[in-house]
């Protein structure tokens, strides 16, 4: 059987740091209230004329370096990300021309913080029929710059980062075992940004109205996003006839610690089976996944054969579960 195998991975994270404290500085909270409710202690954000391509171009040549192969190998790009660089083009498009990658196929997939695990669930349909051999799945966000800064009810939970794999068909028993997407449209409206799509068009009235930036009704998010992680991750063990005994490394979508410790106690891990790190990013949405694998692959957290489940929730509702074997 041709399975996709994770052959390098690479993140990429700006250098500014923005504390809690900084917030203080301009916002009505307080790092108290911050790490209370999120265990959030600070995020990066992206330089001034950084963009989402160049992020994610910087992880991807890392995961392409940690796997010893050239861009010219990629036949495949997906980027993950809800803050390209343009409505359109793809992101994508302009990672490939900033790798020097000639031909080949290169789209985004828009699933808001499920993006990693919904562009990696494609691509790995993509080498399992056999059309694509080698596939670079990123994830990018530059948030920062669809945040509302005078919404403290939000604001103070994202970050900007990028994070990616190198994916190549092999045949064996390791690699991308099952992925397991799901959406729920009648969601939308609890995580979204307003403007400017064709539903409201740019106009400065729109600008008035804070409209290019994300709106989020944070109690409800919370509710739905720990059933849906939890299930989604139970429904890819049951798939496979493995307890949560069996996951050697969780890795789910860094939203907020408390969200990632219901998630976790619901499903029946313990703490040293789940990556936490969004003490020190926040919520970098589709990125937060492939940064936390990469760190945790370059700390030799996770062996060959291990069981690793990656586990994300975003706006739509979307959400999903992609097991490895590594
Ligand atoms: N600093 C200080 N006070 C704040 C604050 C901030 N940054 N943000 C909100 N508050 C206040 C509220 O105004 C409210 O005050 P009030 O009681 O006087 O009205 C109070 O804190 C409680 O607000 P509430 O929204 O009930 O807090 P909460 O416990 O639900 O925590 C979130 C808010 C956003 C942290 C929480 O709902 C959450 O994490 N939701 C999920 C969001 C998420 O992960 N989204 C992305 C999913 S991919």
């Amino acid at each position: 059987m041709i399975r996709a195998r994770i052959i390098g991975t690479g993140s990429y994270i700006p250098e500014r740091v923005l504390t809690n404290f900084d917030l203080e500085k301009f916002l009505d909270t307080n790092d108290e209230w911050i790490v209370t409710r999120t265990g959030i202690r600070e995020r990066r954000i992206a330089a001034d004329g950084e963009f989402t391509s160049d992020l994610a171009t910087k992880a991807a040549r890392q995961a392409l370096a940690m796997a010893g192969i050239g861009p010219e190998s990629i036949d495949l790009i997906i980027v993950g990300t809800i803050t390209g660089d343009f409505p359109w083009p793809a992101t994508a498009c302009l990672v490939q021309q900033q790798l020097g990658i000639k031909g080949g196929i290169a789209f985004d997939v828009s699933a808001a913080c499920s993006g990693f695990v919904y562009a990696l669930a494609t691509a790995t349909s993509f080498i399992e029929a056999g059309s694509v051999k080698r596939v670079l799945v990123i994830g990018a966000e530059v948030l920062s710059r669809v945040v509302d800064w005078e919404d403290r009810n939000s604001c103070i939970l994202f970050g900007d980062g990028a994070g990616a794999v190198v994916l190549e068909a092999q045949s064996g028993e390791n690699g991308v075992i099952s992925t397991h997407l799901h959406a729920d449209g009648s969601y939308w409206e609890l995580l979204y940004q307003k403007g400017f799509g064709s539903r409201h068009p740019a106009s400065s009235k729109g600008l008035d109205e804070r409209m290019p930036f994300l709106k989020m009704q944070g109690n409800e998010v919370f509710k739905v996003a720990v059933r849906s992680l939890s299930d989604v991750a139970l429904e890819a063990l049951e798939a496979n006839n493995l307890t949560p005994r069996d996951i050697n490394l969780f890795i789910p979508h860094q939203a907020n610690r408390r969200i990632l410790e219901a998630t976790a106690k619901r499903i029946g891990l313990d703490d040293e089976q789940v990556l936490i790190n969004v003490d020190r990013f926040g919520n970098t949405s589709g990125a937060s996944i492939p940064i936390a694998l990469d760190e945790a692959n370059r700390a030799g957290r996770i062996k060959a054969g291990d069981v690793v489940v990656l586990d994300a929730f975003g706006g739509g509702f979307t959400w999903g579960a992609a097991l490895l074997r590594w």
